[in-house]
């Protein structure tokens, strides 16, 4: 059973509860916010302040994606602000071990994010620390990009890296229901869809995206 995370970037933000709510609706697992800082990647979006201000709107988790140059110096905010998981880039820190351990000292769940060049051997170290690793199946700062369909080989090498460690492997990036098969297979488990996701009619959307999966 795959666990569904809808990137609320990908949502249309005149109407951002009542999307919040239609994936609700959806039971789905997680809530993707991503965090942009303009200068990691060239977009800007989401900080600690509009993190806090979906909190009381939604008990849904809250599955960060800090797509920040040296993360540190945001995460007990986005920890104060209700995130529940926080993701950081492998090349964003200078120290990826110890922003890990920034955020389980908080009591909340840690992942590397890896780039689409960024290869695997940078879990190597951290995968006893690491409750998830997100590949990027498009180069990170928008949505609607093109699927990259090398990362599903990618994928697959990650899940054996992975072993019997009980690690999540979530994609994000041009995901649908046309792809999202190739990439359980490979071994992703979380799936992240934004344009997808939200692009007329959510709850069909989630289904059929939850169908493909599982099918
Ligand atoms: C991209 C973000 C994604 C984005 C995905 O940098 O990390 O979470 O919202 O959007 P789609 O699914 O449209 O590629
Ligand atoms: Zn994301």
């Amino acid at each position: 059973m795959v666990k569904l995370s809808p990137s609320i970037f990908g949502a249309d933000f005149g109407r951002l509860n009542e999307q919040i709510k239609a994936v609700e609706d959806c039971n789905v697992e997680m809530l993707h916010i991503d965090v942009m800082d303009g200068n990691y990647v060239p977009n800007i979006a989401f900080g600690p302040d509009q993190i806090a201000m979906l909190r009381p709107h939604t008990d849904l988790f809250f599955d960060v994606h800090m797509m920040v140059t040296e993360p540190d110096r945001y995460i007990e905010r986005i920890v104060k602000a209700g995130a529940q998981m926080i993701t950081v880039h492998a090349e964003a820190t200078t120290h990826l071990h110890r922003s890990l351990m920034l955020i389980k000292s908080f009591g909340v769940k840690c992942g590397v994010v890896l780039n689409p060049a960024t290869p695997p051997d940078v879990l190597k170290y951290v995968l006893d620390d690491i409750d998830m690793v997100l590949v990027m199946t498009v180069n990170p700062g928008g949505g609607g990009g093109a699927f990259n369909p090398t990362m599903i080989e990618k994928v697959r090498e990650i899940k054996e890296m992975i072993g019997d460690r009980d690690i999540d492997i979530q994609v994000d990036g041009g995901v649908n229901a046309d792809n999202v098969k190739s990439l359980v297979d490979a071994g992703a488990n979380v799936i992240v869809a934004g344009s997808f996701a939200f692009t007329g009619d959510v709850a069909k959307n989630l289904d059929d995206l939850r169908k493909a999966a599982d099918a």
